[in-house]
C-alpha cells in the first residue's frame, strides 16, 4: 500500500477580525468557563481518584481550569497490564489499519479539534496563539502524517538478497513488551509524538506527561480515542516519577523508553535501567531528547538586522522554553553596536501578558519552580561584576509567572549563564574580537555539556565553512543564517547528541526504527 505523500500543514494566521481568531477565542472562552475533571485513561477505563491535582494557567495561577486525578503505583501496574492485554491484537493488526488511525487523528487535529487543542496549549502551557498553532496544530499533524509515511517505507524496505534455492526475509517485529513515554511541558507536539510514534510500529505504551501538560494531554487522548485507537494501546497516567519508575523499571516486560525532558532525570533513568538490566526480558531501547545550551554565533560579515531577528526569535519565542532556544550568543565586536540597536528597538515593542490577549508576544514561564530558578540567575547577574543587563531584568509573579526578556552582556565566555541550561527568557551575549573567530569556535564547542542546536550568521563563505566544520559535534541541528529554533518535521529531523540526547531524530525514519526489533528469516527450498 502507498500512503498519501505528506506535505507540511500550513500555519493558520489569526489576524484581527479573522474567522480563525473568532473560533480560537470561542475555544479559549469555553475552556475558561468550566472546571473539568480529568481522568487517567487505563485500558477501556476513565479512572477518577480521590487525590486531585490542579491545572492552572501559568499566566493566571489563581484560575483553576481543571482537577486531575492523581494515580499511584497500582495505577501504573494496571496501565502495564492493560497495555500487555492489548498487545497481541494491536501488533497483529495490518500496518495500514494502524496507519489509518493516526492519519485520522491528524485530520481531527487539522479540522474540528484544532482550536480546542490550541486553546488547551495556550491556557495550560502559556503559549501565544502563533506558538500554539506551530506546535499543537502544525508540528503534531506533521509528526503523525510524516511518521505514517516513514512507517510505510520501513515495511516496504528492500528485502535481503535471496540466492537461488532460498528466500531471505526481514520481519519488522514490534518490541517484546511495553514502552514508557515520558513527555515534557513545552510542546504538545512532543506529547503527541512520543507515544504515537511508538504505538504506530505495533507497540503498546504507558504514557506519563509532565504535570504542567496534563490539560493538553487530556485533549490529545480524546482525539486518539475518537480516531479509533483501541483501548489499552496507549494508557495515560498521572503519577509521581518515583511511583512510575519503581514499577516500570523493574517490570520484566519493560522494552523501552521514549523520553523528552531534563538531562539529570534521563541520566538517573538510564542508571536505574542499567542497575535493573537483569530483570528485563530484552535490552530496553533508551531514546531521549534532553537538555540544551543552544548558541548563535554572529560573524563580523553578518547582516545586523538578520542577526538581531535570529537572536530575538531564537531566544525569546515561547519565553525561551524550547529545548532549541538560543541562550548564548557570540557576536563580533565590529557589528555589535548595530545588532544591539536593533535588538533593543524590537524588544521595546514586545508586550507581555496572558495568552488570551493576542497582542502579547511574551507570556508566563511554566511554573513557580522555573520562575524562582530564573529570577535567581537574574539577581545574581545584577550583582556580579562583569555582567551588564541591557534589557529586561524585571519580573512579577503576583498573577502569573512573568519574566521580562532579559539580555545579559558578559565579559567572560565561561560565565555561569553561558554554560548552564536556564530554560527561560534570559539570554547571554559575549562580544568577541573579530580576529578571534577561530578561538571562539573552540570556546563554543567546549563551553557546555550539550549539543542540541546552534546557528552561525555570516555572509562570508569561509567563515560559514569553518563554523560548520569545527562545530560538527556541537549541535545535532545546525542552522546557517537562521535562528536555531523551529525545526520542521520532514525538513529538519530534530535531535542532539552529547548531553542533549541519543539523537534519534524525532519525526524521522531513524526514530521509528528504534521501535522495531527485526527478525531475519531464511527459508531453504
Ligand atoms: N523542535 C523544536 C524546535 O526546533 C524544539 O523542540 O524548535
Amino acid at each position: 500500500f502507498n500512503v498519501p505523500t505528506p506535505i507540511n500543514e500550513p500555519i493558520l494566521g489569526y489576524a484581527p477580525g479573522s474567522k480563525e481568531r473568532e473560533l480560537l477565542k470561542a475555544a479559549l472562552a469555553d475552556a475558561r468557563a468550566t472546571v473539568i475533571d480529568i481522568p487517567m485513561y487505563i485500558g477501556s477505563e476513565e479512572v477518577f481518584t480521590e487525590q486531585k491535582g490542579k491545572v492552572t494557567p501559568p499566566h493566571d495561577h489563581q484560575h483553576v481550569l481543571a482537577n486531575f486525578s492523581k494515580g499511584n503505583k497500582n495505577h501504573v501496574t494496571q496501565a502495564i497490564d492493560a497495555a500487555l492485554a492489548a498487545k497481541a491484537d494491536w501488533e497483529n493488526l495490518a500496518w495500514e489499519h494502524r496507519a489509518a488511525i493516526f492519519l485520522k487523528a491528524a485530520d481531527l487535529i487539522a479540522g474540528p479539534y484544532r482550536y480546542k487543542l490550541n486553546a488547551a496549549t495556550m491556557l495550560g502551557q502559556s503559549k501565544n496563539a502563533y506558538q500554539a498553532e506551530i506546535d499543537s496544530a502544525c508540528e503534531l499533524i506533521d509528526f503523525l502524517r510524516f511518521n505514517v509515511s516513514y512507517m510505510s517505507e520501513i515495511y516496504k524496505q528492500q528485502p535481503p538478497v535471496s540466492p537461488k534455492g532460498s528466500w531471505n526475509r526481514l520481519e519488522q517485529r514490534p518490541l517484546e513488551g511495553f514502552v514508557f513515554a515520558l513527555t515534557p511541558f513545552n510542546f504538545t507536539a512532543i506529547a503527541g509524538n512520543l507515544p504515537t510514534s511508538v504505538a504506530m510500529m505495533g507497540n503498546v505504551v504507558v504514557w506519563k506527561p509532565a504535570n504542567t501538560q496534563i490539560y493538553a494531554a487530556n485533549v490529545l487522548m480524546q482525539i486518539f480515542r475518537e480516531a479509533g485507537l483501541p483501548d489499552g494501546v496507549i494508557n495515560l497516567v498521572y503519577v509521581s516519577g518515583p511511583d512510575a519508575g519503581d514499577v516500570i523499571f523493574s517490570h520484566p516486560d519493560f522494552a523501552g523508553i521514549h523520553f523528552t525532558g531534563s538531562t539529570g532525570v534521563f541520566q538517573d533513568i538510564w542508571k536505574t535501567i542499567g542497575n535493573n538490566i537483569h530483570k528485563f526480558k530484552t535490552y530496553p531501547r533508551i531514546v531521549g531528547e534532553t537538555g540544551g545550551k543552544d548558541f548563535i554565533l554572529i560573524h563580523g560579515s553578518a547582516d545586523p538586522e538578520t542577526s538581531s531577528t535570529a537572536i530575538i526569535r531564537g531566544a525569546f519565542e515561547y519565553q525561551g522554553q524550547k529545548c532549541s532556544a538560543a541562550s548564548r550568543t557570540y557576536i563580533a565586536k565590529s557589528i555589535w553596536p548595530k545588532v544591539k540597536e536593533y535588538m533593543l528597538r524590537d524588544l521595546a515593542t514586545f508586550k507581555m501578558g496572558g495568552t488570551e490577549d493576542f497582542g502579547n508576544f511574551i507570556n508566563a514561564v511554566i511554573d513557580e519552580k522555573s520562575f524562582n530558578s530564573l529570577t535567581k540567575y537574574i539577581e545574581t547577574a545584577k550583582t556580579d561584576k562583569g555582567v551588564e543587563i541591557i534589557a529586561g531584568g524585571n519580573y512579577d509573579n503576583s498573577k502569573g509567572y512573568f519574566i521580562e526578556p532579559t539580555v545579559l552582556v558578559v565579559d567572560d565566555p565561561k560565565y555561569t549563564t553561558m554554560c548552564e541550561e536556564l530554560f527561560g527568557p534570559v539570554l547571554s551575549v559575549y562580544v568577541y574580537d573579530d580576529k578571534d573567530f577561530d578561538k571562539i569556535l573552540d570556546v563554543i564547542d567546549t563551553t557546555s555539556i550539550y549539543a542540541l542546536t546552534g546557528a552561525v550568521i555570516s555572509q562570508d563563505r569561509y567563515a560559514i565553512e569553518k563554523a560548520t566544520h569545527r562545530l560538527r559535534n556541537a549541535a545535532g541541528n545546525f542552522y546557517i543564517n537562521d535562528k536555531c529554533t523551529g525545526a520542521v518535521v520532514g525538513q529538519q529531523p530534530f535531535g542532539g547528541a552529547r548531553g542533549s540526547g541519543t539523537n534519534d531524530k524525532a519525526g524521522s525514519m531513524i526514530n521509528l526504527l528504534r521501535w522495531v526489533s527485526p527478525r531475519t528469516i531464511k527459508e531453504t527450498f
